[in-house]
């Protein structure tokens, strides 16, 4: 894809996972990546596979942070608000600091990240990208906190394609199912922890959301971020992209 090459792609959560995935692929179409998060061991570990990919420390929930992290990128083309975590337990467990720190990092950091990017985006326009998940066009058990920032980052997705509508600029949200990363590993785990099932089983119980019977590889995501961001992807606003097998 040529339109890539040449332009300033940013992606939070860039030192793993769908973050480090859609990095790569960025960088291998000519793109200069940036990937943002709080582990500069992490970062410094995923920018080593490919010369086009630098690091910037980052927390996306601190408004100061991502200023500074706009400050050393300059102005992006595409921003890829990927970052997120998940945390499990029964709603009424949920204490304050659980709810706050799922909309934090999940839907907050989705909205500074947005805003700064596209106060800094160069004058020709750009794409940007939310990483929000299937969670955020259904419910879960045991996950309320993040399911409802998840839809928080859908609903202001599509309020903010209508504000963007009249300029070169487009945003959309990719929602994908259960992917194979270190977030369904540690999911994995509470799993076992909680239930006393065998890795194979909780793994088994993440996969039959899937009618397709799989993970979703973040290569997947990856393509669809490169598509959202070619030219060809132009009319394509304020969508959420469901990347899960038929699930939804
Ligand atoms: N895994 C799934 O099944 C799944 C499904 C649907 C959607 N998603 C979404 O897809 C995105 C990527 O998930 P993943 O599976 O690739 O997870 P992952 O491998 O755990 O990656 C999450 C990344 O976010 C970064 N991060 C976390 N908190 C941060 C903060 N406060 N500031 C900056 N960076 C932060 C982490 O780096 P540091 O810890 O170094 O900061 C890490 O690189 C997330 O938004 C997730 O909610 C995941």
């Amino acid at each position: 894809m040529s339109d890539l090459a040449g332009k300033t792609a940013l992606i939070t959560g860039g030192g793993s996972g769908a973050g480090s995935a859609m990095a790569l692929a960025f960088a291998e179409c000519g793109t200069k990546v940036w990937i943002a998060g709080r582990s500069e061991e992490r970062l410094q570990k995923a920018a080593s596979a490919h010369e086009n990919i630098s690091p910037v420390v980052a927390d996306v929930t601190s408004e100061q942070s991502i200023k500074a992290m706009f400050e050393t990128t300059g102005p992006c083309h595409f921003i890829i608000a990927n970052a997120g975590a998940s945390e499990s337990a029964p709603f009424v467990k949920t204490d304050m600091e659980a709810w706050q720190r799922m909309i934090g990092v999940n839907l907050t950091g989705v909205f500074l990240t947005l805003r700064e990017g596209l106060l800094k985006m160069p004058s020709q326009g750009g794409r940007l990208i939310a990483i929000a998940s299937s969670a955020g066009l259904k419910g879960y058990a045991y996950v309320a906190p993040y399911a409802a920032a998840k839809h928080g980052v859908v609903g202001l997705v599509k309020s903010l394609a209508l504000e963007v509508a009249k300029s070169p600029i487009t945003v959309n949200a990719i929602c994908p199912g259960f992917m194979d990363t270190e977030m369904t590993a540690q999911s994995i785990a509470n799993i076992m922890e909680k239930t006393g099932m065998t890795k194979d089983d909780a793994r088994a119980a993440l996969i039959a959301h899937n009618p397709q019977g799989k993970l979703i590889d973040p290569v997947d995501v990856a393509k669809t971020a490169l598509w959202l961001c070619s030219d060809g992807a132009a009319s394509v606003n304020g969508q959420a992209i469901a990347l899960c097998g038929g699930e939804i």
